[in-house]
Parts: C-alpha cells; sequence; structure tokens
C-alpha cells in the first residue's frame, strides 16, 4: 500500500512540475510582444568559417581626383603635431594588389579623425563594402585605433551585412607606400573574420 502511495505521490509530482515547466516556458515565450527567441536554424546559420581577405587600401589626398578628403578641424588643429582634431571622410579604392590600377575588389567608405595628441593615432570608422565576386554586395564594419606609423596596426572588424551576418574579427594594416610629399598612401590589409 505505501509503495502504490508513493507511486500515485511521485507521478503526481511529475505532472504538477511538467505542468508548471510548460507554463513558465509559455510565459517566458511571449514577455513583451516585440522578441522572442529563435534557433540559429531559423536563419540557416550552421557552421561558422574563419575568412581571410588580402587587398590593398589606397588613400589619395592629392591631385585632382582625391579619394579622402578633409571635412572639419579644430582651429588649434595647425598647432597640434598630431594633427589633432582633424577629421576626413574616405572613399578609397581596395584592389586585389598594390597597383591602384588593379582589380577593384571594393570601397573604404567612412571617416578617419586624428583623435591622438601624443602621437598620429587616428579613429577609424569605415564599412568595407565589396563589389568583387561571391563578397560583392556585402560588407564589413571596421571601428578601431590606427596608429600611422607603427608597423602592423589591428582595428576590430564589429558586424558586417550580407555574407558577412554576425562577423567578428580584426584587421591588420601595414603601409605599404606613403608618399612623403603628397600624402598620398598604399595600405596592406590583412583581415580575418568569424561568420557563417
Ligand atoms: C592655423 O590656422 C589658423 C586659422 O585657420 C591660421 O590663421 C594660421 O595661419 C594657421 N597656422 C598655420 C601654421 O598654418
Ligand atoms: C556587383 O553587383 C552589382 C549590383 O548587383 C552589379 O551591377 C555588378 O556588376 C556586380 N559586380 C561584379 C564584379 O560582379
Amino acid at each position: 500500500m505505501p509503495k502504490t502511495l508513493s507511486k500515485l505521490l511521485s507521478s503526481t509530482f511529475f505532472f504538477l512540475s511538467t505542468l508548471l515547466f510548460f507554463s513558465i516556458k509559455l510565459a517566458s515565450a511571449k514577455p513583451h510582444g516585440f522578441s522572442n527567441s529563435l534557433s540559429p536554424k531559423h536563419l540557416g546559420l550552421k557552421r561558422q568559417k574563419l575568412s581571410h581577405l588580402h587587398f590593398y587600401f589606397h588613400d589619395v589626398v592629392s591631385g585632382r581626383n582625391p579619394t579622402a578628403i578633409r571635412v572639419a578641424s579644430a582651429a588649434l588643429t595647425n598647432k597640434s603635431e598630431a594633427g589633432f582634431g582633424t577629421v576626413v571622410m574616405v572613399d578609397d579604392p581596395l584592389t586585389a594588389t598594390p597597383d591602384r590600377n588593379s582589380k577593384l575588389v571594393g570601397k573604404a567608405q567612412g571617416i578617419y579623425a586624428s583623435a591622438a595628441q601624443d602621437v598620429v593615432g587616428l579613429l577609424m570608422v569605415m564599412n568595407l563594402a565589396f563589389v568583387e565576386g561571391k563578397y560583392n554586395g556585402s560588407a564589413l564594419s571596421l571601428l578601431g585605433r590606427n596608429t600611422v606609423f607603427s608597423t602592423v596596426r589591428e582595428m576590430p572588424i564589429v558586424g558586417g551585412s550580407g555574407l558577412f551576418r554576425f562577423s567578428r574579427g580584426y584587421a591588420q594594416a601595414k603601409t605599404h607606400t606613403f608618399n612623403i610629399k603628397t600624402g598620398d598612401a598604399v595600405v596592406e590589409y590583412n583581415v580575418y573574420v568569424l561568420h557563417y
């Protein structure tokens, strides 16, 4: 008899806890009506992969067709050796080789601004908008610090769109050539990103 009673009690307990579990689950499924949790499969996200992109960034500040133009500066900017306060808008070509006329793979579109007083340290905020191959139409968002006179500068990739949705990673920039007369620069980029 006690055995049957304990069996009955335990199955009642099981039933009630199951009920409780599902009612909690139902309640958490639609807390406010504007959000819900999804399985990554819902967006077709399977295995995360690591991609490496290699290209050259052309920062052309001189001549008749500059791709980087100063849009703002402070009254004290020209007193600062680091150009502190300069804001430059860029639409810089990204090419497959250091040759400006080699295959265009994308554009770096955004802003760099001189954000340091002791060294030339740029705040880089730009989208790497690709136009070549399967990445045509996809973009990566870069946000980081660029001390342009360091050999290799590392900047985070904070996100992306298209094939680069859910991206994160980093870019390493290394000056290939810098023309001290004109200020034009060619910079080699190696970008490593995790995405789906
Ligand atoms: C700095 O800028 C101010 C204001 O535009 C100008 O009057 C001054 O000549 C500039 N100084 C130098 C060294 O270019
Ligand atoms: C990239 O996509 C655009 C818009 O769909 C298209 O016009 C262009 O030809 C494509 N470029 C390459 C290299 O496939």
